[in-house]
């Protein structure tokens, strides 16, 4: 029987190493995100990968998406084993300067949708499955990013209740990287940049991949008595002085 795993952005970044990641063991991956480039990047993997991987385009943010999303893991003929809520946004701004605007988008993408996919799918995860949600390091608090902060706290918290609801049955975890390379960091001026690497002991970013090791060990049976925790993936940088 097929194992199917379902990762939200995986058009690009962490999300399609992660998807790579799965594939490669053997896993058929539903790689959902609202950039049509999630089409290639799923053609891209199944063509490299053990398992299959099939791209749709979705707005998680919205319940149209996330009924593609079922569509499309209702046409994949295996069980579904895990569920990765990596899809992210971010609209940087001082708390005093930010638009309700975008505090709200920032919390439909990066915790109401995690919430909502984490309800729908979570009943349909075999016994033993997972769900792996993507934190951050800011959670913890950011100047200018209030919003993500906020919505990043969230999904700790979220982590948390969801793996005490749903324990033995499934196991809910959450990575939360400090700074890797991607589009998303990609973004972030550069003398902003080297000040953030500076102060990470491994002095560079992490790589998409390195992330999508992790999470992969989350989801798998090597992690089978791990539940409601948060793993920094980070270069140490969550323990180092500031
Ligand atoms: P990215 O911006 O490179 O990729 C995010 C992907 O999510 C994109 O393909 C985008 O189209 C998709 N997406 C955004 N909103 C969506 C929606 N409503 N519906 C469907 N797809 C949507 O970001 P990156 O860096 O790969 O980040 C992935 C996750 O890791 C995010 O949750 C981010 O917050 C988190 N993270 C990233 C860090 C970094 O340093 N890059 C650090 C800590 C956390």
């Amino acid at each position: 029987m097929n194992r199917v795993v379902i990762v939200t952005g995986g058009a690009r970044g962490i999300g399609a190493a992660i998807a790579a990641r799965f594939a490669g063991d053997g896993y058929h991956v539903v790689l959902a995100d609202r950039d049509p480039a999630v089409v290639a990047t799923a053609e891209r993997i199944a063509a490299n990968g053990a398992g299959g991987a099939l791209g749709v385009v979705a707005d998680i943010a919205d319940e149209a998406g996330r009924d593609a999303v079922a569509n499309a893991v209702g046409r994949c003929s295996g069980e579904l084993h895990a569920l990765v809520n990596n899809a992210g946004i971010t609209r940087d701004a001082l708390i005093t300067r930010s638009q309700d605007a975008d505090f709200l988008a920032v919390i439909r993408v990066n915790l109401a949708a995690t919430i909502a996919l984490s309800e729908r799918f979570a009943p349909q995860i075999v016994d033993g499955g997972a769900i792996v949600n993507l934190s951050s390091k800011s959670a913890s608090g950011n100047v200018g990013q209030y919003n993500y902060a906020v919505s990043k706290a969230g999904v700790l918290g979220l982590t948390r209740s969801l793996a005490l609801q749903l324990a033995p049955r499934i196991r809910v975890n959450a990575v939360a990287p400090a700074f890797i390379a991607t589009e998303m960091t990609d973004a972030i001026p550069d003398e902003l940049r080297e000040q953030f690497i500076a102060r990470i002991p491994f002095a560079r970013p992490g790589e998409p991949a390195e992330v999508a090791d992790v999470v992969h060990w989350l989801a798998s049976a090597g992690s089978g008595y791990v539940t409601g925790q948060v793993l920094p993936v980070c270069g140490g940088r969550s323990y180092a002085a500031s």
